[in-house]
């Protein structure tokens, strides 16, 4: 696993600052934006945005990652998330399944009033079911 430099952490806790600013969040209140950094050096956003069909709403996380899977982004480095907690909250377990999709991402995460906490999507889901199981069905 490869470490986030400290240029690439800022790019990707302003990116998630920034595209946070276009949560629809009207329900909750409760803004999140999300940036994902490729092999490429390209960072690809997602916010979180709510339905009035209240479970129909998305995380940040996971739009981030439709967004980079769909313009053929690879070879993800690391995730910022951006919310206004205090302490920075951590991805919801639906998010860290599917970060954890993509292997044991670094995953920064970050408040409004400038913490910041990094940690990893194994630590964050620990024994995380993976396509491995898959294949290891007997008989
Ligand atoms: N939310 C995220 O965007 N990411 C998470 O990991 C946790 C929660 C959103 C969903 C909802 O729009 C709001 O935060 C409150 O739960």
């Amino acid at each position: 696993m490869r470490e986030l430099t400290d240029e690439q952490v800022e790019r990707l806790v302003a990116a998630a600052f920034a595209v946070r600013e276009r949560a629809h969040a009207p329900y909750s209140g409760f803004a999140v934006g999300a940036a994902l950094l490729d092999s490429a050096g390209r960072i690809h956003v997602g916010c979180n945005v709510e339905n009035a069909s209240f479970g129909l709403s998305i995380c940040a996380e996971r739009n981030a990652v439709a967004a980079a899977v769909a313009v053929g982004a690879e070879g993800f480095c690391g995730i910022a998330v951006v919310t206004s907690s205090e302490p920075p909250a951590t991805p919801c377990g639906a998010c860290r399944q599917v970060l954890a999709e993509f292997g044991d991402l670094p995953v920064v995460l970050a408040n409004v009033h400038g913490a910041r906490r990094l940690m990893h999507v194994g630590e964050l889901l620990p024994a995380a079911f993976a396509g491995g199981f898959l294949h290891r069905t007997p008989g």
